[in-house]
């Protein structure tokens, strides 16, 4: 019977590491899987985590189960970061629980909605892959709109037609900021608008926040999380540690859910308890207990600030330089030095990516992505000079 499975291509992105170190050219640039990487191109754990992570060592006196909501001091120490210090729970309406990292998170969201009822998930494309996957995988239809125009911009005429298109019970997905794969986010104009637009089409937001503080700062980047909760009864919030702890391997991640009576809450996260006891059972424990520790302690908490700060500060020199660049062959870079986060596209064609990838050693996504961050003061102009060469 097993023989009937049929044979799965191998996830695209994640491809790219094992290609990428298989390559024994020296001067070889890895553009592909988001991580984060510093100016000598290395991807070291966060000092703040170091230290928390000695603290964990020293101190943790049993590893017995905590039960499938996790690290619950970790996830309402999150809180004030994600929802603001002045009423994180916005009146008892939000509840977390922890999760294996933001798939484990959106995993669940997206299971939580299914079971509620929904069927449609209006989504801006192109998005994460891994967006879709988890819909189909879920029987959950993806109604796709267009994220951004050619011109570097969002391309809200596209999401408001989707919007208006929505039927009531229909939900949108939504990343918070730094826009996987385009690195271009909605104004906060935009999302004062977006906001209000959600809430009289009565459809669930359900927002994907896997890179706060590496756009334009922790609470530059929860502004338009915020405007939306502030404008719905009702949302799911996504959040991913991965980059911003640098925690990647370690999975770590929550789920928060807002409702618009305190008194519905427990309800519906028993249906997050329920599912993650049926998919993972309990999500795993050390870098939520790291991230706890770092939140807990001023001292800890600056340094990760800290760090976060030197971390956005290089993503905007890189594309500083690419900006400055100006064209490569017929790509034009310039709209790159406006962008956020860890990723932009440039404009190749699938034939472009392979050469760029065979002839010249970059590694990146079939769609064009590059992680701004590979790129080093000493690789940037090869990477440069490629993109020449491939449009030429
Ligand atoms: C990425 O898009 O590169 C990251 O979110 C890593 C992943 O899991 O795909």
């Amino acid at each position: 019977m097993l023989t009937n499975l049929q044979q799965q291509p191998a996830d695209a992105l994640l491809a790219l590491i094992k290609l990428h170190n298989d390559d024994p050219r020296a001067d070889k640039i890895d553009l592909g899987v988001g991580v984060y990487r510093t100016g000598e191109g290395d991807t070291p754990v966060f000092r703040s985590i170091k230290a928390a992570e000695a603290k964990l060592v020293a101190e943790q006196d049993s590893k017995a189960y905590l039960g499938p909501e996790g690290d619950m001091g970790f996830v309402e120490a999150l809180m004030p970061y994600v929802f603001g210090k002045a009423d994180p729970s916005m009146g008892g309406r939000i509840e977390g629980m922890q999760t294996p990292g933001g798939t484990g998170s959106l995993r669940l969201a997206l299971a939580m909605v299914k079971r509620a009822g929904y069927s449609r998930i209006i989504v801006g494309v192109p998005s994460w892959p891994n967006h879709a996957q988890i819909c189909a995988d879920l029987g959950l239809e993806v109604v796709e709109f267009n994220h951004a125009l050619a011109s570097g911009t969002t391309d809200m005429d596209a999401l408001r037609a989707a919007i208006a298109d929505a039927r009531e019970g229909d939900a949108i997905l939504l990343h918070g900021c730094c826009h996987n794969p385009t690195g271009i986010d909605y104004s906060n104009a935009q999302w004062d608008e977006i906001a209000g637009l959600i809430a009289a089409a009565k459809i669930l937001p359900i927002l994907d926040l896997a890179y706060q503080g590496l756009g334009k700062g922790m609470e530059e980047d929860a502004y338009g999380l915020r405007r939306v909760l502030a404008a719905v009864p009702e949302a799911l919030i996504c959040y991913s540690c991965d980059k911003n702890f640098g925690l990647y391997r370690d999975r770590v991640g929550a789920l928060y859910a807002m409702v618009g009576d305190p008194a519905d809450l427990a309800r519906v996260m028993s249906n997050g308890h329920n599912l993650a006891r049926a998919n993972w059972s309990q999500p795993p424990d050390h870098g939520g207990a790291a991230v706890r520790l770092v939140l807990e302690d001023e001292t800890l908490t600056a340094d990760w600030l800290a760090e976060l700060d030197e971390m956005r500060e290089r993503m905007r020199e890189v594309r500083a330089k690419l900006a400055e660049a100006g064209t490569a062959g017929s790509a034009d870079l310039t709209p790159m030095g406006g962008q956020n986060g860890l990723f932009s596209i440039v404009p190749l064609n699938k034939d472009q990516v392979l050469a760029m990838r065979t002839k010249h050693g970059v590694y990146m996504a079939g769609s064009g992505r590059i992680n701004v961050a590979g790129l080093t003061m000493g690789n940037i102009d090869k990477f440069i000079a490629a993109v020449a060469d491939v449009t030429a």
